[in-house]
């Protein structure tokens, strides 16, 4: 028997269109939240002209640093006369300033919504979002949005193009760094906690900004980890594995969605009726604005399903795109189709209103509210904004590997070798998608310097080519100190968008260089410093402990330091499986139960040459201290919603405290369609002192248990159940529960 407990929500797919399933994705209700602002709205509505409608939809680049170069016109003209609803890229209250006082010359001073990508902290930057998202803590996540918010929002803008909350599985896309790993249940949490920073309680207060959730839909899947390539995928595959974060982020309340470059279901996500009219609109209510990403309407023609940028423009506010970012197709021909009778205008009327209704933001009772020249100065850059991008750098870096625990170093290694030029780039330390003020960057080279510390610096290679160079010199220095530290790892853009990798392994010289520092003789520190999984196995078998520290932003050296020296016991966990090898990607920790498991014997699903496992699993990451799990314990839950409850204690079993994610991991074990060997479905961090014990108890309810099956409706089917908890999503102890 089954128990169906969610009316299907995706059940518009099934029935192949939007209007066989009788929804249009158009309000039929203005909301009631706000009668005022709805009264406001509907009164200016009626004065605009469709020409000043459709400028409502337009988004238009002030430069072209986050895509080719577009064709703009005189948009100086087209902001004056109120032909233009959002700028991208135009940052700082001077600028932001000025171009609003552009559209107050128009007739309805319609003001302009600022757009940028503020990916990882503003002009203070932040660790990449994979980074932060180590530290499975939402409250060092919303911490870090909420100051990009505060710094952004002083310098005029209003909208920031994030949260990312694409499931990445394939460490080669660049853009995994931009997310929060491959773990839908983790990135549907990580979602609200980064809808929650950046807009706050309440959008009115101009230290919040609108977020946008990003890329809708799949965009994770593109086929071989490749930029702006295809997206295949079952709907069952999408529901249980992917849509998850998409959905968490508009439920958190995110003001806007981005619609992804690839096509889902084979029609492109930009003019995909059935994903934003139908999920995203009907199903899900979401009752902000969809903004498509940088060109992809008009590159719909590319995809060959639209004729040409006309058809292109038809297709796109039909399928239920509010606003177009970049290639002007709404602003070439949205006028005339909605004339010649091919657009209804109530599809027009339905994307004007969502973007009015950013009125949240308070610029029509002060264009200029966010133009405050005192506050740029004095928020951006300020010590609070420093202060919070330490203890998030802090807590983002994770510890792979610590020999005999020669970390933490102990206080009377003053002498140390440092090896490695990204030790002093400040360039690299911001990460991709970084806004960040290089020139405020402390690089572990000034931190150690800071700490006074007795540095023997040496590069060891050539950041440009990679080459070996000085090494004699380094093994000198090597020889020398008190212990050797080593950055090795990717460039900032090796990773990010349009910075796909077809081998994530990290240089072969920088590899060699770790062994022969470790043939001086000296245990060997290895930083790794990088914005996706990489695979270093010759690094890591040479090195005595190694800390991946990705992109830590403009606290970076300080945050090793006192990683290194032990002021912060590190406690960051894999948000993504760190692969053993190349051919094992995509390669994550929740893959099916396939026919032929490892415990079939020799004719196992496997590869011939290389093994199965990984290097690091989703969720591992070590601690100066370590912590005992007792044995899951079964307990009863409360005769409604919470099917029973599982109990674990933890104990802090070394000398330092530290700080623990606790991991509960659920497998369906009989079902009526193919399961995960295991999903994560709860995690708690927690902070113990030596000796300290603490008790975790996690609920299991329906979305532990449940799945969207084969009709694409969450249904939860009785059975038995095994219920996991651990460090990682490998080393687990168990207990079985029967619904
Ligand atoms: C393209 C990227 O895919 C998207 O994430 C970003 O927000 C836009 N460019 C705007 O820069």
């Amino acid at each position: 028997m089954k128990i169906r407990l969610i009316l299907p929500v995706l059940a518009f797919f099934m029935a192949g269109t939007i209007s066989a399933a009788g929804a249009d994705g158009i309000r039929k209700t203005e909301s009631s939240e706000d009668r005022e602002m709805d009264r406001f709205i509907s009164a200016l509505m009626r004065k605009m002209t469709l020409e000043e409608k459709v400028g409502q939809m337009v988004q238009i680049p002030a430069n072209f640093t986050t895509g080719p170069a577009v064709r703009t016109g005189n948009y100086i003209k087209a902001i004056e006369e109120g032909r233009v609803g959002s700028m991208l890229n135009v940052e700082g209250v001077a600028a932001t300033r000025k171009y609003q006082e552009l559209a107050m010359k128009s007739r309805l001073r319609i003001p302009l919504i600022f757009g940028k990508d503020v990916i990882h902290g503003y002009r203070t930057g932040f660790p990449i979002p994979l980074a932060e998202a180590s530290s499975f803590d939402m409250e060092v996540i919303e911490r870090a949005a909420r100051c990009a918010a505060r710094e952004a929002s002083a310098a005029g803008i209003h909208w920031t193009f994030a949260p990312m909350v694409d499931v990445g599985w394939d460490a080669r896309w660049g853009r995994v760094m931009e997310g929060a790993g491959e773990d839908p249940f983790y990135g549907a949490a990580v979602a609200r906690a980064r809808v929650k920073g950046f807009q706050g309680e309440d959008l009115s207060d101009t230290a919040t900004v609108l977020s946008c959730i990003k890329h809708f839909a799949g965009y994770g899947a593109v086929i071989a980890g490749k930029e702006y390539n295809s997206v295949d995928m079952s709907m069952g595959q999408f529901a249980n594995f992917y849509m998850l974060p998409y959905k968490a982020g508009v439920e958190a309340g995110a003001a806007t969605v981005m619609t992804a470059f690839n096509d889902f279901n084979s029609v492109p996500c930009t003019v995909n009726g059935d994903l934003l009219r139908g999920l995203l609109k009907d199903s899900w209510g979401f009752d902000g604005f969809t903004v498509s990403d940088y060109a992809s309407l008009g590159e719909v023609v590319n995809h060959r399903c639209a004729v040409d940028r006309k058809d292109a423009a038809r297709q796109g506010v039909m399928a239920g795109l509010d606003m177009e970012m970049s290639t002007g197709c709404y602003a070439d021909f949205l006028v005339e189709l909605v004339r010649d009778g091919s657009v209804p205008e109530k599809f027009v009327d339905d994307a004007v209103r969502r973007v009015l209704e950013q009125n949240r933001l308070g610029l029509f009772e002060d264009p200029f509210r966010y133009c405050n020249e005192e506050r740029e100065r004095t928020v951006i850059g300020s010590a609070k904004s420093r202060e919070d991008a330490l203890y998030v750098a802090e807590r983002s870096i994770v510890l792979l590997e610590n020999e005999n625990n020669f970390l933490p170093l102990s206080p009377d290694i003053r002498k140390v070798a440092l090896v490695g030029p990204l030790s002093k780039s400040r360039y690299d330390m911001c990460g991709m998608w970084s806004c960040a003020d290089q020139s405020r960057v402390v690089t572990l080279y000034d931190a150690m310097m800071e700490r006074g510390v007795d540095v023997l610096y040496s590069d060891g290679y050539d950041l440009g080519t990679g080459e070996l160079k000085d090494t004699s010199l380094t093994m000198s220095y090597a020889r020398q100190a008190d212990a050797v530290v080593v950055t090795i790892g990717e460039r900032a853009e090796n990773s990010g968008e349009m910075r796909c990798r077809g081998d994530i392994s990290i240089a072969q010289e920088q590899q060699a260089l770790v062994s022969m520092l470790a043939a001086s003789g000296k245990p060997v520190v290895v930083l790794l410093m990088c914005g996706r999984p990489v695979i270093f196995n010759e690094a890591r078998e040479a090195a005595a402990s190694v800390l991946c520290t990705w992109w830590l932003g403009s606290e970076s050296g300080n945050a090793i330091c006192n990683v290194l020296w032990g002021d912060y016991n590190p406690s960051g966990k894999l948000p993504m499986t760190f692969p053993l090898h190349n051919g094992q990607i995509p390669l994550y920790y929740q893959q099916k139960s396939t026919g032929r498991p490892e415990s079939s014997g020799w004719w196992h699903s496997r590869y011939q040459d290389i093994p199965n496992g990984p290097a690091y699993p989703f969720g591992y990451g070590l601690s100066y201290t370590t912590f005992e799990y007792s044995a899951p314990e079964l307990l009863s839950g409360d005769g409604e919603d919470i099917h029973a409850k599982v109990k674990v204690c933890v104990r802090n079993t070394g000398k330092y405290a530290g700080e623990e994610v606790v991991q509960l991991y659920v497998r369906d074990d009989v079902a009526s369609v193919t399961r995960p060997v295991k999903e994560l479905k709860g995690f708690r961090k927690i902070a113990l002192g030596p000796g300290e014990v603490a008790e975790v108890v996690f609920d299991i309810t329906d979305s532990q248990l449940g799945f969207y099956d084969e009709r694409l409706e969450y249904i939860v089917e009785p059975g038995r159940f095994t219920l996991m908890t651990g460090g990682d999503s490998v080393h687990l102890r168990s207990v079985d529960f029967t619904l």
